[in-house]
């Protein structure tokens, strides 16, 4: 039987310098994702990588004495590391770099001229170098980028334009059948109302001013202008015009672009309009997320306010990490990163809820039963609210996650491990262990216990995949169903801590 496919995104993040921790927020929410629908026996496409022209990256590279492919090298192998220690599980890195990116892109430029939704013409306006934006006066915010607050510079140049004016009608119409296109909500009124309704000047897409970029075909001293060529990386890396688009014609529209609310724009104006210049069918959702924001203001590589997040994952573990930022911020909000939280919610959710419920359970099963443990049926009505959380919580999650809700879907899993934890107290088994008659009762506790536990397991490994399958190790037991089994048995391992209290102090 043919799987349904879905293909989703992060953007590709300029290699101006190494990752951030604002980086990983967009790569891990998308990782959650794609792990959820792979679970959910989809074939999905996981697609990151690189925007790796542009002027920016020629001014870094020279400021480093090397030549920006060498540059970009470096921070590409660098990025791949790092998304090997936060366990991101793409399926496809484009580099804009990649031979097969260049060629399609000059092709697609080429076709979009000849066919006259690319035409010459000059160039006035004003740039911002950091943000690879152009802006118009009444765009500024107190004369400076909208975006990032720094200056902007007059350039004046001959360049070639995407006539945007000439979709507008046709992009406020898909956008209005569409209500899904753009969310959350927020955005799309802000698109409407900010970008479209006021009226669209023609994009510039080519520069002359410098040279570290995709050439023009037919007009070499020209190079196509960055977000032409990075948008289009989501087609290329398909195979869209090379010789085999067997993957195009399978993944494409992708089901979600997930970006940055500073993108956003482009990626519901611009690229819709590139799409219907050239007849191809417009991504079913763009999510435009909020920020991680450090001491109130954008984490940045030009500020230096960060650590390499690496540190984090070593200090704390690559779950700690991935669970804070899936779980600290409502997504589509902007949300505040800074050490101590990531401690608080460690220790909080991850050592005492959910490890302690681990260990506890298992250590109980080890000492009263030798680790093995089925079903006596001996159930109690006080069993009924611990069943009823954990064979609804799939759906719950389920729900969650249509909605991109990824944080309340996570919260929905720690309920029922704080249920379970409770039900621990409710029924003490410490106490029944006293009683030889209360055998049958104690042993069933410990299945409901363990069943919990294996259920939730089941349901974190898209978020938390290392300890998803720590916790199944310990107990001993690979079953996936995600629901309550009446006739599971367990024969667990000697439990070992699956996340240690941090005590440190942060300055
Ligand atoms: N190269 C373009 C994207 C082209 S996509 C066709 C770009 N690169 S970027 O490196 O500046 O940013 C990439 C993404 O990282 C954006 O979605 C941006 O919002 C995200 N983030 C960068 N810093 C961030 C935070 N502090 N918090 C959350 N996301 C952040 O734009």
């Amino acid at each position: 039987m043919k799987k349904n496919t879905y293909y989703i995104t992060t953007p590709i993040y300029y290699p101006s310098a190494n990752f951030h921790i604002g980086h990983c927020y967009t790569t891990i929410i998308a990782d959650s994702i794609a792990r959820y629908k792979r679970m959910q026996g989809y074939d999905v496409c996981f697609q990151t990588g690189t925007d790796e022209h542009g002027q920016k990256i020629a001014t870094r590279a020279k400021e480093a004495g090397l030549d920006p492919k060498s540059y970009v090298d470096n921070i590409v192998e660098n990025a791949k590391d790092l998304w090997k220690s936060l366990n991101i599980s793409y399926d496809k890195f484009i580099r804009t770099t990649d031979k097969f990116h260049e060629l399609a892109v000059q092709k697609i430029f080429t076709k979009l001229y000849e066919q006259g939704d690319i035409y010459k013409g000059e160039y006035k306006g004003l740039y911002c170098t950091p943000c690879e934006s152009f802006w118009t006066s009444t765009q500024l915010i107190d004369g400076k980028c909208p975006d990032c607050g720094r200056e902007v510079h007059e350039v004046k140049e001959e360049a070639y334009f995407l006539k945007l004016s000439n979709y507008a009608d046709q992009l406020v119409k898909y956008i209005e059948m569409h209500p899904d296109f753009i969310q959350p909500e927020s955005r799309k009124n802000e698109m409407i109302n900010n970008f479209i309704k006021p009226g669209l000047e023609d994009l510039c897409v080519s520069r002359t001013s410098f040279s570290w970029g995709i050439q023009v075909p037919f007009d070499p001293k020209h190079v196509v202008y960055v977000w032409l060529d990075a948008l289009t990386n989501y087609i290329t890396s398909l195979g869209y015009m090379s010789d085999d688009d067997t993957e195009f014609k399978k993944y494409w529209p992708a089901d979600l672009h997930l970006v940055g609310k500073e993108i956003t724009r482009f990626h519901t104006i611009v690229w819709p309009i590139l799409l219907m210049a050239l007849d191809l069918p417009i991504p079913k959702q763009v999510f435009g997320h909020g920020w991680l924001v450090i001491n109130g203001g954008k984490i940045s590589k030009s500020l230096g306010n960060y650590k390499d997040p690496r540190e984090y994952i070593k200090e704390y573990g690559v779950d700690a990490v991935r669970y804070f930022v899936l779980r600290e911020v409502p997504f589509g909000n902007d949300g505040t990163f800074s050490e101590e939280a990531l401690i608080h919610r460690t220790n909080a959710d991850l050592a005492n809820n959910l490890g302690n419920l681990v260990n506890r359970t298992i250590s109980m099963a080890n000492k009263y039963f030798d680790g093995q443990i089925a079903n006596k049926h001996e159930k109690e009505s006080i069993d009924k609210e611990l069943f009823d959380a954990v064979n609804k919580v799939n759906q719950i999650v389920k729900e969650k996650m249509e909605l991109l809700h990824v944080s309340e879907a996570l919260e929905s899993i720690f309920d029922v491990l704080r249920r379970s934890n409770k039900y621990i107290d409710e029924t003490t088994p410490w106490i029944l262990a006293k009683d030889e008659s209360n055998r049958n009762r104690l042993e069933t506790v410990l299945y409901n216990l363990l069943e919990s536990i294996r259920v939730c397991a089941t349901l974190l490994a898209p978020y938390l995949p290392d300890t998803s399958k720590k916790i199944k190790e310990q107990l001993n037991n690979f079953e996936s169903s995600d629901n309550y089994l009446e006739n599971n048995h367990y024969q667990v391992n000697i439990p070992t801590p699956l996340f240690q209290r941090i005590d440190k102090k942060v300055e």
